[in-house]
């Protein structure tokens, strides 16, 4: 049996990259992860994991770590990746995602390593005009996120015409749940996505959701996504190390399932699956939130021989539901804890 090259893991600690790490791992990938842990936590990294704290747009440490580990991929998740946040703070994005990923491609370059897997996003189409988005529709990215994002695709584009990098960028829609297995989830308080918000809700954890326009020109006003299952999105990455194995290369993907579901339908999902109610408030729209987005998904079926095994809301919110609860229950100790030894 031939023995599989190791791959390090960017943004291992964060939650898509959690999830990526168990998939590689059961399919027999040695592992390394490298997060400065500005979002992630040491504890997402399973405990025998080689993890490094460290940042990916410092060339000499992740020189350091490629030659250490005989790395041989990167898989490449490490970002700022809030929307909002981007508008509020872009310089910070093109520093953090599109300045660091350089220098990360570089120290691959310079380190021997000619296999790259780098999370894109549907936020470089911006607002599509065909509906389901294919990979060749034109690039307009409407907030500095998927701006600083596009921008690594163009890298990686260059990088492999200069250097004989080969890479597969997958373009994630929405990513939502937590592993079946109750391994892995989406911890970060600050996260702001539907999915996750509601069942915090619907769990305790935050007392209400809102809802960012109700007047686009959509069948119930509200925004509509493709909600893609995180187990389903970290296989796509196994798939990929595959095809780059097999001698392929240069390929851009959407991950997605193809179809969507407005605010208000995955509102209704999460109370009739949770069976508690929770408060929904109305807001105003947010800078930078097309009115839908849905991926043409043919492309990633043919070309990885990737099926999804979850596309389904209902499991998708349970989930996304029973880790918020197991969340809920470690603040219900926490909070014990504290209160008792303020007495
Ligand atoms: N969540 C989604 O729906 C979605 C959609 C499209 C694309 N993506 C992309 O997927 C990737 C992972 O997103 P996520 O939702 O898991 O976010 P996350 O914040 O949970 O994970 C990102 C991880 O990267 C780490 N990190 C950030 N900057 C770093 C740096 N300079 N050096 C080292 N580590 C650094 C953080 O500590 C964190 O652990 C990102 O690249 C994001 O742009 C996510």
């Amino acid at each position: 049996m031939t023995s599989k090259p190791a791959v390090l893991v960017t943004g291992g600690a964060g939650y898509i990259g959690g999830h990526v790490v168990l998939a590689l791992r059961e399919a027999g990938y040695p592992v390394v992860v490298l997060d400065d842990l500005s979002a992630g936590h040491r504890a997402a990294v399973p405990g025998d994991v080689p993890f490094v704290e460290g940042d990916i747009g410092d060339i000499g440490a992740v020189g350091e770590v490629i030659a250490d580990h005989r790395i041989a991929v990167v898989v490449h998740l490490a970002a700022s990746a809030s929307v909002p946040e981007s508008v509020r703070d872009p310089l910070r994005y093109y520093r953090n995602n599109t300045g660091a990923s350089a220098n990360l491609i570089r120290a691959c370059v310079e380190g021997g390593v000619r296999r790259f897997v780098f999370s894109s996003t549907a936020a470089v189409y911006g607002v599509p005009a065909t509906i389901p988005v294919p990979e060749d529709a034109p690039k307009v990215p409407i907030n500095p996120y998927g701006r600083s994002k596009l921008a690594i695709e163009w890298m990686l584009r260059d990088a492999a015409a200069a250097h004989g990098l080969r890479y597969v960028a997958l373009r994630y829609f929405n990513v939502a749940g937590a592993d079946p297995q109750g391994r892995a989830g989406q911890s970060g308080r600050g996260a702001g996505h539907l999915i996750k918000v509601a069942c915090a809700a619907a769990a305790g954890r935050r007392d209400h959701v809102t809802v960012f326009g109700a007047d686009y020109e959509t069948a119930d006003g509200t925004c509509v996504r493709d909600y893609i299952h995180v187990s389903d999105l970290a296989e796509a990455h196994v798939a990929a190390l595959r095809d780059l194995e097999e001698g392929g290369g240069g390929r851009v993907l959407n991950c997605g399932y193809g179809r969507g579901f407005s605010v208000r339908e995955v509102l209704e999902t999460v109370r009739a699956v949770a069976g508690v109610p929770f408060e929904v408030r109305e807001g105003p729209r947010r800078a930078g939130d097309p009115p839908v987005l849905i991926a043409d998904a043919s492309r990633i079926r043919a070309a990885l021989r990737w099926s999804p095994r979850h596309d389904d809301l209902e499991f998708i919110v349970r989930t996304a539901l029973s880790w918020e609860r197991k969340l809920a229950d470690a603040d219900g100790v926490a909070g014990r804890r504290d209160r008792s030894s303020a007495r």
